[in-house]
């Protein structure tokens, strides 16, 4: 690694310090659940040494972090430790496990941007990383600390993902991980993932607050490392896709973004980075970040509609988009903070809506998992109330790949998606995204047949 590289990481990220984001109190290490000893909230990192609004030094981060895009070197090709100078620094940086997550790509969506009545609509999507979601950004900062700090195992409550990038990482990292997920409320792909990739993989009766709290207990019982969004090592990770964001954006700074939220932690992570990008001068204005929920799973939505933000309500969640069936979500209070900070709306959506926008990104040729698709169904409900304008740049984070829930896709188009469900009665609106496949005779006039059929019905 380049001299320079290394002399600018000790110049502006070393004595990184973490701080209560309800109490402020300041801590130079975290307990184990990464909460305040004094009030039990949540911590985040912060760093002392930053200078804010030089620009001479914004320019040369961005000239750094271009010029690190020829290397080799490991670091350098990931997306995520690209960025080191802004994120907590190692203190052996041959410490690092990397997959080279992060450089994900932007896409544009069309048919999405014509079907929401605007001019443009792109997608940054994060279920191109390793492990098929945004978890991996996030997962190999706080695995990395993990194995500096010499634990041999580590865990997590989740919904799917975070296992699953969990599973991975402790892989290469050559730790033990365990997992803790709710019995039959994840998809097989993200299970199937953990089981692959050697993690202990506990199917509770609970749903997936159950497990967090059940975690909580085991790691007060056992040297085990906390690898849930609460842990704020992970979320320094996950703040990178903000900084890659502006980067590809040539750091003209979009109008509005807009995220799924479940435990809270992304938009948390994505807001913070966005703030630290213009306290640094890397940006000049804050675009709106924007937090969608699905309508059985929306304790943020109820939090600011009935406490005005003042309490959190929680709740029994249910949705099919199972990676944010979350009723007690971890980073409510940061995630607030993000809404306030940068204008952002919180919205929810319904199950139709959300299976309706998830066909409607496959039909751009993207693809993304049921929770990504929130995005764009808010999205739709943010234009009809004219928060966000026609000719306004908006940029989706789509979290998970479109191949962590294939069977939830099959049934859509098959047609049973919501077969003997509530929402049986809503699935008018899916007429002519559904494609169902055709099973046909092994005849070439058969299949010449359902061209022509299909030639005809497109051209109506
Ligand atoms: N989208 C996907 C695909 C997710 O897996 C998650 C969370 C979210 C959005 C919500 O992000 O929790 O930071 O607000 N999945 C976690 C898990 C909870 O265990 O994989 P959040």
């Amino acid at each position: 690694m380049a001299e320079t590289a290394e002399a600018f990481i000790s110049a502006t990220s070393r004595g990184c310090k973490l701080r209560c984001v309800a109490c402020a109190s300041e801590f130079e290490r975290a307990e184990q659940d990464f909460r305040c000893v004094h009030c039990g909230e949540l911590l985040e990192v912060f760093y002392p040494s930053w200078k804010t609004g030089d620009s001479k030094r914004a320019g040369e981060l961005r000239e750094l972090w271009l010029e690190r895009r020829k290397s080799f070197h490991a670091l350098d090709q990931s997306g995520v430790w690209r960025f080191r100078d802004l994120l907590p620094a190692m203190q052996d940086w041959r410490n690092v496990i990397t997959l080279r997550e992060g450089n994900t790509p932007i896409f544009e969506l069309p048919r999405c941007a014509k079907g929401a009545g605007l001019r443009r609509l792109t997608a940054k999507h994060q279920g191109m990383n390793p492990t098929g979601s945004f978890k991996d950004t996030g997962m190999t900062a706080a695995i990395s600390v993990a194995r500096e700090e010499k634990f041999r195992w580590v865990a997590c409550a989740s919904t799917g993902n975070t296992s699953a990038s969990m599973a991975a990482y402790a892989a290469q990292a050559g730790l033990q991980s365990l997992v803790l997920i709710p019995d039959g409320k994840i998809s097989w792909g993200k299970l199937s993932q953990a089981l692959d990739y050697g993690a202990l993989t506990c199917q509770l009766r609970t749903d997936f607050d159950g497990c967090l709290r059940l975690l909580r207990e085991v790691i007060r019982r056992l040297p085990v490392y906390l690898l849930n969004s609460v842990n704020p090592y992970r979320l320094e990770g996950q703040k990178t896709a903000a900084f890659e964001l502006l980067e590809q954006l040539e750091w003209q700074v979009p109008d509005h973004i807009i995220v799924p939220g479940g435990n809270l932690g992304n938009s948390s992570a994505l807001g913070k980075a966005l703030v630290e990008m213009r306290d640094l001068g890397l940006i000049s204005r804050l675009p709106k970040l924007s937090v969608i929920q699905a309508e059985g799973a929306n304790p943020l939505v109820r939090t600011v509609r009935e406490t005005g933000g003042k309490s959190l309500v929680t709740m029994k969640p249910d949705t099919m988009a199972s990676a944010i069936q979350i009723g007690n979500p971890a980073s409510w209070r940061k995630a607030l903070r993000v809404l306030d900070v940068t204008g952002g709306a919180v919205e929810q959506v319904t199950e139709a809506e959300i299976a309706l926008a998830k066909a409607e990104i496959g039909s751009d040729g993207i693809g993304c998992e049921p929770a990504s698709a929130v995005t764009l169904a808010g999205l739709k409900k943010l234009v009809r109330q004219k928060f966000v304008a026609p000719e306004e740049s908006v940029v989706l984070i789509l979290t998970g790949h479109v191949l962590k829930d294939p069977e939830y896709t099959l049934k859509f188009h098959r047609g049973d998606l919501f077969t003997g469900t509530l929402y049986e009665q809503e699935t008018g609106i899916f007429k002519g995204h559904r494609r169902e496949p055709l099973i046909l005779d092994a005849d070439p006039d058969a299949v010449v047949r359902a061209l022509e059929q299909a030639e005809k019905s497109s051209a109506h």
